[in-house]
């Protein structure tokens, strides 16, 4: 969900008023993808990488993290949907990792839709924490299963779609292993002015591609 910061300074404003409107975005799209019945929704909220942003700007973003946890309890339930945050958690404050397991617990039982908040999160650690563990538990045959087991999406299915807002046309450490055969989507919308239609024409542009796997028809 990029692009919050340059929409902001396009209006004059501060780098956190974007991100408050992103946090409206982030309504309407989940609720959008209810609708449209999707499954699985991961957000890439806040990267490992983004710990070294100043202070301030961590600050605002842990703050709206927590107040938002406090607030979309009522409309995750009626929508059905399961709130989860995969990330290194050891970076959290206590203080946001009791919201977030509250809220976690309140919406275990949902079954519409998984919310995958992708918070402290990226794919080199993921991979990293994933490698620990097996080597922790000693087993020495490893495959690709006990891999994806081992990751913080494991029981999740790989995104079959990545949507990518503000222009950049990178994976910025995201889901390095599960994006292993994802259909990416650029657009040049800032993430504060991402709208359902927005939405729609990346699920369109998914609809034409020709996923092969690497196998021919
Ligand atoms: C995305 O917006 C939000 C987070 C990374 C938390 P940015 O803050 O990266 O916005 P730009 O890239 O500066 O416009
Ligand atoms: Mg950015």
């Amino acid at each position: 969900m990029d692009g919050n910061g340059r929409w902001a300074e396009r209006q004059g404003k501060a780098r956190s008023e974007g991100h408050i409107e992103g946090v409206s975005r982030v309504k309407d799209i989940t609720t959008a993808c209810v609708e449209l019945g999707v499954r699985y929704l991961s957000l890439y909220t806040f990267s490992e990488e983004n710990w070294n942003r100043p202070a301030s700007e961590v600050a605002a973003l842990m703050g709206l993290m927590f107040k938002s946890i406090k607030k979309e309890y009522d409309t995750l339930m009626s929508n059905g949907v399961r709130f989860r945050v995969l990330g290194n958690r050891q970076k959290l404050s206590p203080a946001l990792l009791a919201a977030i397991g509250e809220l976690e617990k309140a919406t275990e039982k949902n079954e519409k839709m998984d919310m995958l908040i992708m918070l402290s999160y990226s794919g080199k650690w993921d991979i990293l924490q994933a490698c620990r563990k097996l080597v922790a538990s000693g087993k020495s045959d490893i495959d690709y299963s006990d891999i994806d087991n081992a990751l913080v999406t494991a029981g999740i299915p790989d995104p079959e779609l990545v949507i990518r807002s503000s222009g950049e046309k990178r994976i910025s450490n995201y889901m390095l292993w599960q994006c292993a055969y994802s259909e990416f989507v650029f657009t040049d919308t800032l993430w504060p002015d991402f709208r359902k239609e927005n939405l729609l024409a990346a699920l369109e542009e998914y609809t034409k591609r020709d996923r092969r796997f690497g196998k021919i028809k």
